[in-house]
């Protein structure tokens, strides 16, 4: 079940002496389905020989270019990049929308010396955050538009949507006079709301929100809040345009944790290397080992993603050996790849772009499942065909398959 199956070969074929790979190929993927997800997906998939990741980056950004000046008469203009850390930093997302400009404004240092235990609470956690964000005229949000917010960030997990409205920001109190509307004004020192004020920048009219939480929390949950404002407010507001605003997303982290499986994995492929004098952090600092890796966003939808790759066996059996990876096991599963690698590889690495995603944006649809012949509802059935659906009695024997009961949930 391993969802990287044109990677290795692609890679393998650069070994091979194949110095450039192109395919248009069908990619099967056993993920969460979204909006931009479905289980069968088509990748225009891309392998070069001897290419670092500024030269792949150029390549790539050119036909992203050249395909929307060709079919849309668009000039998509020179791509920005943004680090991983600036992306999460401001937008809480590694795949911003930046036709939305507002930004989160970091608060968590000011809220390690404030009572307030909402905010308390969540700064003084090592994983933990406190963002504000200011929106520019939000101060005629009724007490139902704030709820209904409150609700939205509720989806990802966030406790409460805190806010301040700013009406007078000349009268900075915490009591019954202060120009800032709000119920949680009398928890925080004049100190901390002039500091809020000042680093939101925030104006008479505005309305400020604040999210307190584990870090991942509060950056799905005011990252969320951002895009959703931003598209429903953003436009007569003046932090919205109807544009197209692309940009790469680099210096992305070799690993990201697994809280829940209590182990590192890898955050794009296991095949991606690691940035030069990084290999030893692997060992000691998994969590600040950066990789060559790099992605194209496109509106806030992640349009193709690609790495420099590892090229040396022993390199490879580090990053196996970090994901937890037995030397036994690596051999078993991987022993192909060692192999080859042992062979004199050539520095290699590319991209794939998501073509569905491609479509989707450029067709200004709302789901990947618009543009795709027959897709699969969001619990990945066929409605068309009924799939999947039971088996008989001959095609499980024939597969040597027994089918299990499912066990009985015990009663509470
Ligand atoms: P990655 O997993 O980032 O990289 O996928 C590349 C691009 O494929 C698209 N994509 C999807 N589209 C629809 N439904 C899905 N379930 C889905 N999953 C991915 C995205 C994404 O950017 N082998 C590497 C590429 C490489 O390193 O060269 C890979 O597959 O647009
Ligand atoms: P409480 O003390 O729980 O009544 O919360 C006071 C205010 O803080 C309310 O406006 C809540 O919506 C808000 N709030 C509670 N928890 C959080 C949180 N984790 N992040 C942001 N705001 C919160």
């Amino acid at each position: 079940a391993l969802p990287q199956s044109p990677q290795l070969f692609k890679q393998l074929l650069m070994v091979a002496g194949f110095d450039r790979y192109y395919q248009i190929t069908k990619c099967f993927r056993d993920e969460d389905l979204r909006a931009d997800r479905q289980p069968e997906f088509t990748q225009i998939d891309i392998e070069t020989s001897f290419l670092n990741e500024d030269e792949i980056m150029d390549i790539t950004e050119t036909m992203a270019q050249e395909i929307f000046r060709d079919v849309l008469s668009v000039e998509l203009g020179k791509f920005p990049r943004m680090t991983y850390n600036d992306a999460m930093f401001y937008y809480g997302s590694d795949k911003p929308d930046l036709r939305v400009s507002l930004k989160f404004t970091e608060l968590t240092d000011l809220m390690k010396t404030e009572e307030f235990k909402v905010f308390r609470g969540a700064a003084d956690m090592p994983n933990g955050r406190v963002v504000a964000l200011r929106v520019p005229g939000g101060a005629s949000l009724s007490r139902k538009e704030i709820d209904d917010y409150t609700q939205f960030v509720g989806i990802y997990g966030a406790k409460g949507l805190a806010y301040i409205k700013v009406n007078d920001n000349s009268k900075i109190t915490n009591d019954e006079t202060s120009g800032l509307q709000s119920p949680i004004v009398k928890f925080l020192s004049v100190n901390a709301l002039s500091e809020i004020i000042a680093r939101t920048g925030a104006e008479n009219g505005d309305l400020i929100f604040f999210g307190a939480d584990k870090a991942k929390v509060v950056n799905e949950a005011i990252g969320a809040l951002r895009i959703k404002i931003g598209h429903e407010r953003g436009e007569a507001g003046g932090y919205f345009v109807r544009e197209w605003r692309p940009l790469w997303v680099v210096d992305f982290p070799m690993f990201e944790y697994d809280e829940d499986d209590d182990r590192w994995t890898a955050c794009h492929h296991p095949f991606t290397s690691p940035k030069p004098g990084h290999e030893d952090l692997m060992d000691t600092d998994p969590g600040q080992c950066l990789a060559r890796a790099y992605d194209m966003v496109l509106n806030g939808w992640e349009i193709g993603g690609g790495s420099v790759r590892i090229h040396r066996a022993d390199v490879q059996e580090k990053v196996f050996a970090a994901l937890k990876i037995s030397p036994e096991e690596q051999q078993n599963k991987f022993g192909f790849l060692l192999d080859n690698l042992k062979f004199g590889a050539p520095p290699h690495g590319g991209l794939a772009f998501g073509l569905d995603r491609l479509v989707t944006l450029m067709c200004g649809a709302e789901s990947i499942r618009d543009v795709i012949a027959f897709p699969k509802t969001q619990r990945a059935q066929c409605l068309l065909t009924n799939a999947p659906n039971a088996v008989d009695e001959k095609q499980l024997r024939e597969l040597n398959l027994r089918l299990r009961q499912k066990a009985e949930t015990p009663a509470a």
